[in-house]
């Protein structure tokens, strides 16, 4: 384990298992489906979930990207986002976008995001997280897939990270208070 860490939250074993899941239910529930299934990655923290999330997929599936952040520096997220990098296809009404996220805060970025597609004319848009923070919510936004519901710690790894490090962690773990406070 790295040691700047309190402890291991999900192992690289469990991992597997819940990413294992979450693919069957979108094979269960895009299976039929005559609309083109595109995973939406936001940058950065998402792209280990979508990497592992795409190659357990069995049905047709598309791959696209977009990045944002909130303004506000530090280890809170603020209420308004920045889109950096759109979505830049022309098709979306022949699309069922399921974007995909590393951790569910506040909400406010799914919830952003899923406005801001359905207002580009997307067929549908569902919501898919691999770590749901419920504690932390400020708006009303319950993702359509959750890997696994998590306590309000400062969790880093599997893409998520602090200051830019710690994103390449193949597990996801608590931080060290005494890493972020000092
Ligand atoms: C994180 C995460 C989500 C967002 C969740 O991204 O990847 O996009 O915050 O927070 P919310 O529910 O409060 O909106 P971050 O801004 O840290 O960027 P990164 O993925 O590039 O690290």
């Amino acid at each position: 384990m790295h040691k700047d860490l309190e402890r291991i939250l999900l192992s690289e074993k469990e991992l597997d298992t819940i990413i294992t899941r979450i693919a069957a239910e979108l094979d269960r529930d895009y299976s039929g489906s005559d609309k083109r299934l595109v995973l939406l990655c936001i940058l950065k923290g998402s792209v280990v979930f979508m990497g592992e999330l795409m190659k357990k997929i069995t049905v047709p599936v598309e791959i696209d990207f977009m990045r944002v952040s909130s303004y506000g520096a530090g280890t809170e997220t603020t209420g308004s986002i920045n889109i950096i990098l759109d979505l830049l296809r022309k098709d979306l009404d022949q699309c069922d976008i399921v974007i995909v996220e590393d951790i569910v805060d506040s909400g406010r970025t799914l919830s952003h995001l899923t406005k801001y597609l359905k207002l580009k004319g997307v067929h549908s848009v569902r919501t898919c997280t691999l770590l749901d923070k419920p504690e932390r919510r400020e708006v009303d936004l319950v993702a359509d897939y959750v890997g696994s519901v998590i306590p309000d710690e400062f969790v880093v790894g599997y893409g998520l990270d602090y200051d830019e490090k710690y994103r390449a962690l193949p597990y996801v773990g608590i931080l060290k208070r005494e890493v972020y406070e000092k």
